[in-house]
């Protein structure tokens, strides 16, 4: 355990750097450049045929020394296979499942993933003659009802959006491995520091690189890690639809990974310290932190996780919406904005969306991102607002 800790630092350092000759620059620079050209029509031939591989330049469109360093990179991380970059975690989502989707096909999709992964299914997914299915999240190996000769992939989030229960990704992804069906999973929150779900049964990772891997909200950018089986076809639909990542992104998400599991470690103590106090007020009723017992799965959290992301809920009481705008706007130190992962702390009350498993909670939820202020003082700053929340305002 302490060696593939002290080996993550290690290569959190010393991957994705610039190859060791004499005389180099500490940081990759930022790549610039769409053609690349060769000397010999037989060398370009050759660059044409392995264009979909990590060490090939041949077009910018297909990548560069930079963007492969940090594909490699992530890789290695992830335990992975490979990783292909995109645009943002939203095309590494829709080009994943457009890597398995046909018309007839039938996917399953987890009842709590991210809005933006629903949105996708039930405009183009379903427009091309998907037929989606939602399921509980919380399902586990009961999975095996539902897949079908036709299901081409299973889509989960650990935990999941919003709502943050965990599902088991062991049990979900061994059954439908065992059906011969890709399973895929969003693991933007946990990042490969406190979970690495290739290793524990996964066929594919989507995450967004705009939240912890580069970690300073000044980029968008996604990545699709995945193991052999999976890799190529998925890589090839990210080609062919032409999302790419640009240079300077590819630069700060470098950059960004050097802190990541620093960051993740002051995140971590601080969202623990911050949600256990939360808990304590009066004004709330339930506390949604995977580390903490109230969550629906935190058991597994506890046994497949080795550490919780600073993105947490709590669900108030019951009172108005006026009283929650009148909370969340009253905060200080906690920006309104959709994202999180980077060093700022925010604050956004969520409705979730449910088909499969009907939401029953009747207080507000808010979801809290906690970055890398002083806990006290982001203590401090709620402790301000919240009796805006109680029945009679103080
Ligand atoms: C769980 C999760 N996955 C993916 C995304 C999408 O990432 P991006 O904003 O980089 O498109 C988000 C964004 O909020 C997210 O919360």
């Amino acid at each position: 355990m302490t060696s593939d800790k002290s080996a993550i630092s290690d290569d959190l350092v010393h991957l994705g750097r610039p190859s060791r000759v004499d005389g180099r620059h500490v940081n990759m620079p930022v790549e610039l450049g769409s053609t690349i050209v060769f000397d010999t029509l037989a060398a370009f031939e050759a660059a044409r045929e392995a264009r979909y591989d990590t060490d090939t330049l041949y077009y910018g469109r297909y990548g560069n020394t930079a963007s492969f360093q940090l594909e490699t990179m992530l890789a290695k991380l992830e335990q992975a296979h490979g990783v292909t970059l995109t645009s943002s975690g939203v095309a590494a989502i829709s080009c994943t499942l457009l890597a398995f989707a046909a018309p007839g096909a039938h996917l399953l999709v987890a009842d709590h993933v991210y809005g933006n992964t629903r949105a996708f299914c039930e405009s183009v997914l379903r427009r091309i003659g998907v037929e989606v299915e939602y399921f509980d999240p919380m399902i586990d190996g009961d999975l095996a009802k539902r897949l079908r000769d036709t299901t081409c992939a299973v889509m989960f989030e650990a935990p999941g959006s919003g709502t943050f229960e965990v599902p088991d990704i062991r049990a979900i992804s061994n059954t439908a491995r065992a059906a011969g069906v890709p399973s895929i999973i969003d693991g933007t929150w946990a990042t490969p520091i406190f979970c690495q779900p290739l290793t524990l049964g996964a066929d594919v990772i989507v995450a967004s690189c705009s939240k912890y891997l580069s970690g300073h909200s000044d980029c968008m950018m996604g990545m699709i890690a995945s193991n052999a089986t999976y890799h190529a076809q998925i890589r090839q639909t990210v080609m062919a639809i032409g999302d790419k990542t640009g240079a300077q992104e590819v630069f700060l998400c470098l950059r960004g990974l050097r802190t990541l599991k620093m960051r993740m470690e002051t995140i971590d103590r601080a969202g623990r310290d911050i949600a256990a106090w939360l808990a304590a007020q009066p004004q709330v009723n339930t506390l949604l932190h995977p580390a903490f017992p109230a969550c629906p799965g935190h058991d597994v959290w506890s046994r497949d996780f080795t550490g919780a992301a600073g993105l947490f809920g709590v669900i108030f009481h019951p009172c108005s919406d006026a009283q929650i705008r009148a909370f969340v706007d009253a905060l200080q130190l906690f920006g309104i904005g959709v994202s999180w992962g980077g060093y700022e702390s925010l604050v956004l009350p969520v409705k979730p969306v449910r088909t499969a498993t009907p939401w029953t909670e009747d207080g507000q939820l808010v979801r809290f991102n906690i970055g890398l202020e002083d806990p006290a003082s982001l203590k401090a700053d709620l402790a301000a607002a919240l009796p805006l929340l109680n029945s009679t305002p103080e």
